[in-house]
């Protein structure tokens, strides 16, 4: 088989300034050693998020002129609206300024204290905004999820038998919906399975629960089922994509990652009176529903990177790129999650680094090195980032990981060749790596502005 080459050429460059590892030993150090701190024009490579950071195609920065930004009944809306349901046919399309504001608003309505909200595993964010009305967030992902070196083919599932028995134990009333992430980023970016859509959909609506699809990464999920599950490989994505979404009620959408676009998301679902107060709680936060805290070119570009993200090349390129980077980092004998998903590589940093104890936060010590090193961002999501408890205490995170995400179109093979090497590198010297201390912290979601040091 031939090198799966990127499918597209390139029309515009943005300079890299090539740094040298003094410059960026000192400038991590100013930044007290949070990649949070850093000036993005200080990175090399920048993995930190796959999210709003995909390059545009020209097709995008055509119809960005075609933007028209009537407060009211903007045509861009229409053809948003059009592309939205290509694929996601749901009945009522409201648009917001990225995911979390739909999840807010979609929380807002159906949150609440006493209700408990399941999910194969909940994105911070949508956590975050089940808890701030005072419900409850669960994660019921498949027991195979808990081993980062366990291959599954849909490591993203959801455990079923769980879900069901969580609904009879608080009765359908206190669920007010369920939620599936696809592809399962707090998981790995592992996919999840048709059959396991449906599976949960059965169980929901056998209680009448409407099940809702936190969609972010959809058509890299649909891809997987392509790839991998028994009786989809000859299936149009477009038509995988459209059956994942039949099963669900609703969905939860990001346009900064399969969206293709740099900002956008929206809330869809079927049940008029949801939609109705979905409506007025955008006007009061967003805008109004024919826009909804986006400029009529960013529906624009997100109705033209909808039809572009579901292309079979581009698909093929985004999955094999993914997998090129994990498959030559486990070769290379460093411990990643696996099988890897498909918008990022998870280095394993407690396996890595078992010599610094999880509250010296090898997860930290790691992205830092990767800096240093080799200008690679990519970022911790381990003890910096769940450490802290609610009651002031400190105990180590489930895992210690380090996740480089990939942007969208943005890097060749030869920038992740580069990646590679850096990550071999910083593997081959992991001994010399020392442990870290926080000497600064803010009260929540500290790793956006904790100082570190070194111990
Ligand atoms: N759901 C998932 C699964 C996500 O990954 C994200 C964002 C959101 C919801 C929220 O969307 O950022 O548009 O408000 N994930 C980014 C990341 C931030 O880096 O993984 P948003």
């Amino acid at each position: 088989m031939k090198t799966i080459i990127e499918p597209f050429r390139i029309k515009t460059v943005e300079p890299i300034y090539m740094s040298s590892r003094e410059e960026r030993a000192r400038w991590i150090e100013e930044a007290y050693y949070n990649l949070f701190a850093l000036d993005a024009e200080r990175v090399l490579i920048d993995l930190l998020t796959d999210s709003g950071t995909a390059a545009m195609s020209s097709r995008q920065w055509a119809a960005l002129m075609q933007g028209d930004e009537s407060y009211a009944g903007s045509p861009s809306f229409d053809r948003f609206e059009e592309a939205v349901r290509r694929l996601m046919p749901f009945r009522f399309i409201i648009p917001t300024h990225q995911g979390r504001a739909a999840e807010k608003i979609l929380f807002s309505i159906a949150g609440g204290p006493g209700k408990v909200i399941p999910s194969n595993t909940h994105f911070d964010t949508t956590r975050a905004n089940i808890e701030f009305t005072g419900a409850e967030a669960v994660d019921l992902p498949i027991e195979e999820a808990s081993y980062p070196e366990l291959e599954h083919p849909f490591k993203g599932n959801m455990d079923v038998g769980r879900l069901e028995e969580l609904i009879r134990r608080l009765g359908p009333e206190r669920v007010p919906l369920c939620m599936l992430t696809v592809t399962n980023n707090s998981g790995g970016g592992q996919p999840v399975s048709m059959a396991n859509i449906r599976a949960v959909s059965e169980v929901c609506h056998r209680y009448g629960v409407p099940l809702f699809l936190d969609a972010c990464r959809f058509a890299e999920n649909a891809y997987f089922i392509k790839l991998r599950e028994p009786g989809y490989a000859d299936r149009s994505v477009l038509e995988i994509v459209r059956e994942m979404f039949s099963y669900a009620d609703g969905c939860t959408m990001s346009a900064k990652k399969d969206g293709l676009a740099n900002i956008g998301g929206w809330l869809a679902l079927n049940d008029e009176a949801w939609a109705q107060q979905a409506r007025t709680l955008l006007i009061l936060t967003e805008g109004f529903p024919t826009y909804g805290g986006l400029a009529g070119r960013d529906l624009e570009a997100i109705a033209v990177g909808l039809e572009e993200v579901i292309d079979e090349d581009y698909l093929r390129y985004r999955i094999a790129s993914t997998q090129y980077v994990g498959r030559h980092l486990i070769e290379a004998g460093v411990p990643i999650v696996r099988p890897v998903g498909g918008h990022a590589v998870y280095l394993d940093a407690r396996a890595m680094l078992p010599h610094i104890p999880p509250l010296q936060y090898p997860g930290q010590a790691l992205a830092v090195e990767l800096y240093v090193h080799g200008g690679v961002r990519g970022c911790e999501i381990g003890t910096v980032m769940f450490g802290r408890q609610s009651d002031g205490s400190e105990k180590p995170a489930r895992m210690d990981l380090v996740r480089l995400a990939i942007p969208r179109r943005v890097y060749t093979q030869s920038h992740m060749d580069y990646v590679i090497e850096v990550v071999v590198e910083v593997y081959e010297r992991r001994h010399q790596l020392r442990g870290m201390r926080i000497v600064w912290e803010p009260p929540v979601l500290r790793h956006f502005t904790a100082r570190f040091a070194y111990r």
